[in-house]
């Protein structure tokens, strides 16, 4: 028998998460996982539809779920998605950055300069507005978890996705910059990085069959990822589990990369 103290870590009942570009794809597994768990959850993403159906969705399941249209590459409406959590008096537990963009593929030589500034202002600039207002937030109350969802491209970088792989690199060090500067007020930041997972965002990788056998290649489970896959990782994250984990990057590729 267990003894009464073994409480189950991974339980987030009570926890209030938010979770950006949440309406499908990894995002919207984050949120049903952590739903599952007993959180109840704010997904945002750019269009009311997509969001309205992941949201009826997760209620169908006995989730508090919501859905709020914000671009994350548009400061003001990321100012007024917050100002808008406070009037419905949702407090942060959980903030999940996993919004993010790649409007081209090739050589970081050939890249547009307006390419580079979207993918800078979506994957990075918004994802520090995002924290920051969530942080602000959690301080509050002398707690809080941020994860960021970087990518594998973020430690080395993918080819054809130079931009791309720059924005994951840097939101490494955004995680490791707030790690150090928000622990002391017990919130915790940290990162996971996927390998390839099957979702919209990666089908151009999925139809460029010698780029997929590269990658699946060099993955002991040889095997790509599903979105699910992603789940259980941030729940980790997010929860007492890992109180004493932050500033880390949890790789999620299928033993792509090791040591
Ligand atoms: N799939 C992979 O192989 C892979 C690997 C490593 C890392 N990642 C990372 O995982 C994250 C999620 O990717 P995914 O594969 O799940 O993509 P996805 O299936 O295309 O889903 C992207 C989600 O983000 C929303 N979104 C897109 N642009 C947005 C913006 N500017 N502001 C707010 N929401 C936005 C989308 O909804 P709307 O279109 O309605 O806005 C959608 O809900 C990204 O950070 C990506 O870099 C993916």
């Amino acid at each position: 028998m267990l003894p009464e103290t073994a409480a189950d870590s991974f339980d987030l009942t009570g926890r209030r998460a938010l979770l950006t570009g949440a309406s499908r794809g990894i995002g919207y597994a984050v949120a049903a996982a952590l739903a599952r768990r007993g959180a109840a959850v704010a997904l945002t993403g750019r269009k009311a539809d997509a969001l309205d159906a992941a949201v009826t969705q997760l209620r169908s399941l006995g989730t508090d779920a919501r859905a709020y249209v914000c671009h994350q590459g548009d400061p003001e409406a990321i100012s007024q998605l917050f100002e808008q959590l406070d009037r419905d008096h949702f407090p942060l537990d959980i903030l999940v950055v996993n919004a993010a963009t790649n409007p081209v593929f090739g050589p970081l030589l050939d890249l547009e300069l307006d390419a580079w500034h979207k993918i800078v202002e979506v994957n990075l600039t918004g994802a520090l507005l995002t924290a920051q207002a969530a942080a602000r937030r959690m301080l509050t109350r002398q707690k809080g978890s941020i994860v960021f969802i970087a990518s594998i491209a973020g430690i080395d970088p993918l080819p054809g996705l130079g931009a791309y792989s720059v924005s994951k690199a840097g939101i490494l060090g955004l995680m490791r910059a707030l790690a150090k500067e928000l622990g002391s007020n017990g919130i915790r930041v940290n990162a996971v990085a996927p390998g390839l997972i099957e979702t919209r965002f990666s089908a151009a990788l999925f139809q460029d069959r010698a780029a997929y056998d590269r990658i699946v290649g060099q993955t002991a489970l040889q095997r790509h990822g599903q979105s699910d896959d992603v789940a259980g990782a941030v729940v980790y994250l997010a929860s007492e589990a890992s109180a004493y984990v932050s500033g880390q990057v949890l790789i999620v590729d299928g033993g792509g990369r090791m040591g």
